[in-house]
C-alpha cells in the first residue's frame, strides 16, 4: 500500500482531551493500524506537529510517543506550507483567535467545541473558512458513541412510531479540590476563562438532538452554581463564577420535547454518566454511552400505582438490550477518520463550523434564557 502523508498541527495536546482522545486514541491509533485506508490502494499517514505553550511538556509527550515535531511557535507552524490541517483543543477562550489565524493561513480546520465564546464569532469563523475555501470540521463525538449509534438505528428503523419526548440525564460529582483533587480543570468553573456547564454541554445537546430528533427551536434553561467556591490545580481557593448545573427544556422541530439535566454537582445513580430516554407511541428506549435498551408497546407492562405496597416488579428487567451487531471504534477516532477523508478525498462532511455555531448559539441562548427567566426561540442559522 502506498503512503500519503497529512501533516496536522495539534494545538492543546497537553490538555485532557487533546492528549487522550485526540492524540492517543485517534491520531496515534490511526498510525498503529497502519494509517487510514483510503480505499484506492493508498493509506493516509497522519503526521502530528505538537503545538502548545510549554516546550518541556510538548517534548515529553513527543519523546514518549516517538514523534519528531513540536513547537511553541504557532505562527511559524501556520506559516509552514507543509502543514495541511490545524487542530485546536485548547482552553475554549483561546480558540477563536487561533482558528482565525489558521484559516487566514489557508489551513484546513478541525476543532473541539465550542468553536468560539459567542455566536457572532462562531458564525464569522464559518464564513471566513468558506470564503478561504478550506475544509472544516467540529468535534461532535457523542454522535459516534455505541449507545447513540444504536439509538439512531432505532430511530431510523421507525421503532418509536411518533417520538414524543427525550429526557437526558448527564453528570457526576466533580470534587471541590479541598479534600480530594478535582477531576476537571479549574477554568471550567470560571466564566471569565470560558468555563460553565451550559457552554460546555449545550453544544453537545444541540447536535445530539438535531441529528437524531430534529433541530432545536426553543430553549428554556435554568443554570445554577451550586458549589460557589473550589480549589484549583495548586490547591488555591477560587470563586466559581460559572454555572456548574443546568436544567434545560428544548422544543424540537416536529414537536418533540426534550428535557436535559446537566450537572457537575450530582451523584450518579444511573447505569452510565449520560443517559437519554426516548418515548414514542410505538416504543421507548434508554441509551447511554455504550448500551441501549428498548421496550416495545407490545411488551410494555401495566404498572399500578400503589404506594402502600413495596414494588413487586423489577422495572429495569422489562427492557430488551439492543445488540451491537458490529464493532464500534472510539467515537473521536471515527470522526477524525471521516474528517481526514473529507480533507483528502472531498467526501461529504456535515459536522462543520456552521454546525459548531449552532452549538454556540444554543449555549448563548440557554444562558440568556436562564438570566432572563424566560423561554427563547432559537432562530435557524445560515451563512
Ligand atoms: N468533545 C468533548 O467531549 C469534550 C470534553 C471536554 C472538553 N472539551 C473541549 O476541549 C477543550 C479542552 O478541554 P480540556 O478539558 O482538555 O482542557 P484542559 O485544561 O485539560 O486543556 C487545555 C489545553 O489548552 C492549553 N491552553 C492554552 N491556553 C491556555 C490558558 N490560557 N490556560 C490554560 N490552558 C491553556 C493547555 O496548555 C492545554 O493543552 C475545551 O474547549 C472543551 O470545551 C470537549
Amino acid at each position: 500500500m502506498t503512503r500519503r502523508t497529512v501533516r496536522i498541527a495539534m494545538n492543546g495536546v497537553t490538555g485532557r482531551m487533546g492528549y487522550r482522545q485526540h492524540l492517543l486514541r485517534s491520531i496515534l491509533a490511526i498510525r498503529e493500524q497502519g494509517g487510514l485506508d483510503l480505499g484506492d490502494g493508498s493509506a493516509l499517514w497522519p503526521e502530528p506537529v505538537l503545538v502548545g505553550r510549554r516546550d518541556l511538556a510538548l517534548k515529553t509527550i513527543a519523546e514518549r510517543h516517538g514523534l519528531d515535531e513540536w513547537t511553541t511557535d504557532l505562527d511559524a507552524v501556520l506559516a509552514d506550507p507543509g502543514v495541511d490541517v490545524y487542530f485546536d483543543s485548547q482552553i475554549t477562550s483561546a480558540r477563536e483567535d487561533a482558528l482565525r489565524k489558521a484559516v487566514a493561513a489557508g489551513k484546513h480546520i478541525y476543532t473541539e467545541k465550542p468553536t468560539a465564546t459567542g455566536l457572532d464569532g462562531a458564525l464569522a469563523l464559518a464564513r471566513l473558512a468558506d470564503e478561504a475555501g478550506v475544509r472544516h470540521g467540529v468535534v461532535q463525538d457523542k454522535l459516534f458513541l455505541p449507545g447513540l449509534l444504536k439509538l439512531r438505528r432505532l430511530v431510523e428503523g421507525g421503532f418509536f412510531g411518533r417520538i414524543l419526548s427525550v429526557r437526558g440525564e448527564f453528570g457526576y460529582w466533580v470534587f471541590e479540590g479541598d479534600w480530594q483533587e478535582a477531576q476537571r480543570p479549574s477554568w471550567n468553573y470560571r466564566a471569565e476563562d470560558g468555563g460553565g456547564i451550559v457552554v460546555d454541554m449545550f453544544p453537545h445537546w444541540e447536535y445530539v438532538l438535531h441529528n437524531l430528533f430534529g433541530r432545536v427551536t426553543s430553549v428554556q434553561a435554568h443554570a445554577a452554581t451550586h458549589i460557589p467556591r473550589r480549589r484549583d490545580e495548586r490547591g488555591e481557593p477560587y470563586e466559581a463564577t460559572a454555572d456548574d448545573s443546568a436544567y434545560g427544556v428544548f422544543e424540537l422541530e416536529g414537536g418533540v420535547v426534550a428535557q436535559i439535566n446537566s450537572s457537575w454537582a450530582v451523584r450518579v445513580h444511573r447505569d452510565e454518566l449520560v443517559e437519554f430516554q426516548v418515548d414514542g407511541t410505538e416504543g421507548s428506549a434508554v441509551a447511554g454511552l455504550r448500551r441501549c435498551r428498548a421496550q416495545h408497546r407490545s411488551s410494555t407492562p401495566k404498572p399500578v400505582w400503589n404506594p402502600d405496597l413495596p414494588a413487586t416488579e423489577s422495572f429495569r428487567e422489562q427492557w430488551q438490550e439492543v445488540p451491537d451487531n458490529g464493532e464500534f471504534a472510539n467515537g473521536f477516532k471515527a470522526q477524525w477518520e471521516l474528517f481526514l477523508r473529507h480533507v483528502v478525498l472531498g467526501t461529504p462532511y456535515d459536522w462543520d463550523l456552521l454546525a459548531g455555531a449552532r452549538g454556540v448559539q444554543l449555549a448563548e441562548l440557554g444562558l440568556r434564557s436562564s438570566a432572563e427567566g424566560r423561554r427563547l426561540s432559537v432562530p435557524e442559522l445560515s451563512l
